[in-house]
This record gives C-alpha cells, structure tokens and sequence, in this order.
C-alpha cells in the first residue's frame, strides 16, 4: 500500500491525513495548507547552484538532483506540499520528439506537429520511456515523510499549443487556426495528448505521488464555446483515466475566469484559480463539490512585507466559505522573487488559520 492511500480498514497514513490532501478532500484542516507553483527554481540561490552548467531537460533526468531540487522549498519554506521537479514538455521529449527549453524563452519544438502524418510521431508513452521519474519519486516519497508530492503534467491543449507553434507563443495562431480548419485532425490530436499525459500522470501516482496538478496555462486565451467543443473532452479523458486511484486532480490554468463553469465539469477534485477572479466569485463560477486552490497575484510578493499580508488576507477572507482551499499563488513563482516573502508568506498563512 502507498502512501496516498486510507484504505477501508486500515489506518490512514500521515500523508494522507496532512493538511493538503485533507483540504483536496474537502475534509476539516488544522490550518490552510500553502504551496507555490514553480517554488523549486530559479528563486531559490541553492537551485540556481545545483543547475549551474546541467541543462534544464537534462537535470529533470537525473533522479538525484530532481530529489534535492523537489526538496529545496520544502526545506527552506516549510510548504505543506513538494511538487515534482520536471517540466510539460518530458514525456514528449521521451517519446522521441526534437525539443528543448531554451533559457529565458521556454520550450523549443524543432519541427511543429501540424499535418496528419505528423501525428505518427506522437507514439504512445510507456513507463519504461521514463524510469528516472519513478526512480526520482521512490527517493522523494521516502525523504518527504509526511510531507506529500503532488505529481503534475501538462494539459493536452498547452501541449499542443507548444507542438504546433513550436515555442511560447502569445496569439497562438497556429494552434487556433488548426482547430478551426481541421476539427477532426484537431480532435485526434488532443486525444493522443491525453493518452500521453494520463500515462505520464499514472507513472507517477504509481511510484508514488499523493495527487496530481494538470497544467492547462494557456487555455484562457479560448472562449467558453470553444473550450467546450474542443478541449474539455480531451481534459476530462485524462481525469478519468486516473480517478480510479482516488488521489486528488488539480486543474489549473491562467486566465481562466470565463472557464471556470465549463473547467469545473472536466472532473478535477481542485481547480486552480487565478489572482483575476476572487474565490468565492470563482467558487459560485465552479460549482458544488470541488475544492479550489489559489490566488495570490504573484506580482504582490514585490511588495511590502505588510501589503504582502494584506493582500494574502484579502485572498483568505474571500476563501473562508469554501468547501476546501489551498493557498496557492494566482500562476507560478516569478524567478527575480525575494525567496524570504515566500517563506514570510507561509508562515503568515499557517498562523492566521490555525484552528
Ligand atoms: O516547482 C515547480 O512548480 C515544479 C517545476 C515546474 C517546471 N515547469 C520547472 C521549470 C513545473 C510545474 C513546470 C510546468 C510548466 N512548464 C508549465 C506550466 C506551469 C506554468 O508556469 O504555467 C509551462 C507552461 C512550462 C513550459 C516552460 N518551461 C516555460 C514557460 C519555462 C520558462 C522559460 C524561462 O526560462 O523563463 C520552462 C522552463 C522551466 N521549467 C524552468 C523551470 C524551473 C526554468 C528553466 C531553468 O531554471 O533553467
């Protein structure tokens, strides 16, 4: 039995009894649980010294630095979750496609997916694609103790906007203008994403994670009716593909207030909020029998110390009627972050909730 799970009859384990998994459960918290999108990296002085010189697609292959990267804000912060260090865009890498992040810009795919026969390259992903991840999460899972690991992978629409484009990109004109074009190519391709990205998600359940985040970023840039028509499908497959493990799914996305409704019927236990919507206008917006985390601005943390806490209070007081929260920055980590406001921040969350 792992770590995640409170099975019938049996006592339920340390981390499955933390404040983060219970507040994804919807279940009573001795107080608010916080962790940070991107709260390993390029904040953290002891991450920038243990990268110096390894690129960032090879360090998410060495289980031994993605465990003391993992580790290194849980350390310094005392976060009440680790995520997983990696990024999006590794299980494409491991299933043979030509990319590569490039610092300061992001993911670089060489040649774009944008024709039928493209697709063939999208194969399936197996775990054996990607032993040093289940290798990384026995390491963590046993040096986190009751601390638990939230395993995470990008959503099929940010993927594919990544592959199509073939880089960031702010319009993502390509990707729209294939999904309007050609609906059924659109379709298929979303769908073999999902089947990489449920895969992806089952390796790391299986070694050992206690819950798992999709990582929808850019996905606001669509309407509600798109969203609807050709996206949700392919999210809700990958939810469905994992629910039977019974570890929470968190949805997350940026830009997202108009989505809200239509995300919250994808299937996820938690939907990620960003600063643009206060929680319990985003809680009306999502509906009954989910948890929500977020939505600090993450700009705010260049702030004061006291307009810090007072923005982090306006957060709490809109999520004190929530069925469960976890404080949770709007989107990731910005990297030129004074890591103490971090730590300042934790504190501060766990103290005002204390119950
Ligand atoms: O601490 C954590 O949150 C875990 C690590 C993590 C990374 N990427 C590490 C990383 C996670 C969860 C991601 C997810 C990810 N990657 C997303 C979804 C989250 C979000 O921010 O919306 C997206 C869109 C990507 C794609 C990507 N990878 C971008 C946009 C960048 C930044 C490019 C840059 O240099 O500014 C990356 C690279 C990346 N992924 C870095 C880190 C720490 C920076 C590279 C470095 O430190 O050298």
């Amino acid at each position: 039995m792992s770590a995640n799970q409170g099975p019938a009859g049996q006592q339920p384990t340390a981390t499955y009894d933390s404040a983060f998994l219970r507040a994804c459960r919807r279940e009573p918290v001795p107080h608010t649980p916080v962790w940070f999108m991107r709260q390993a990296g390029r904040s953290l002085p002891e991450y920038l010294k243990v990268r110096e010189g390894i690129p960032m697609l090879e360090s998410c292959m060495r289980p031994e630095l993605v465990t003391e990267i993992t580790l290194q804000p849980v350390r310094r912060h005392g976060v009440d979750a680790a995520i997983y260090f990696s990024d999006i865009v590794v299980p494409l890498k491991a299933i043979g496609i030509d990319l590569d992040i490039k610092p300061g810009v992001g993911p670089v795919v060489e040649n774009p997916i944008r024709t039928r026969a493209d697709l063939d390259r999208l194969r399936e992903l197996t775990p054996e694609d990607v032993t040093y991840v289940s290798e990384a999460i026995g390491l963590l899972t046993r040096e986190l103790g009751a601390t638990p690991l939230i395993g995470f992978a990008g959503a099929p629409f940010t993927l594919a906007s990544y592959l199509v484009e073939g880089g960031p990109s702010r319009n993502h004109e390509h990707t729209k203008a294939l999904m309007y074009g050609d609906p059924q190519l659109w379709a298929d391709l979303l769908d073999r994403l999902s089947g990489i990205t449920a895969a992806f998600l089952k390796v790391q359940i299986e070694a050992g994670a206690s819950a798992v985040q999709l990582f929808d970023s850019w996905v606001g840039a669509l309407s509600p009716a798109d969203y609807r028509r050709s996206v949700l499908p392919a999210s809700r497959k990958v939810f469905d593909a994992v629910a039977g493990y019974g570890v929470p799914r968190i949805h997350f996305g940026v830009g997202t207030g108009e989505l809200l409704g239509p995300m919250g019927e994808a299937g996820a236990d938690v939907v990620g909020v960003d600063w643009r919507v206060p929680m319990d206008e985003a809680a009306r917006r999502v509906g009954p029998g989910k948890a929500l985390q977020g939505n600090l601005d993450p700009a705010v943390l260049f702030s004061t110390p006291q307009a810090v806490e007072a923005k982090a209070a306006e957060v709490l007081e809109a999520a004190a009627g929530l069925e469960g929260h976890v404080f949770n920055l709007g989107h990731g980590v910005l990297p030129t972050t004074d890591p103490d406001a971090l730590t300042r921040l934790v504190e501060y969350v766990h103290t005002r909730t204390a119950r």
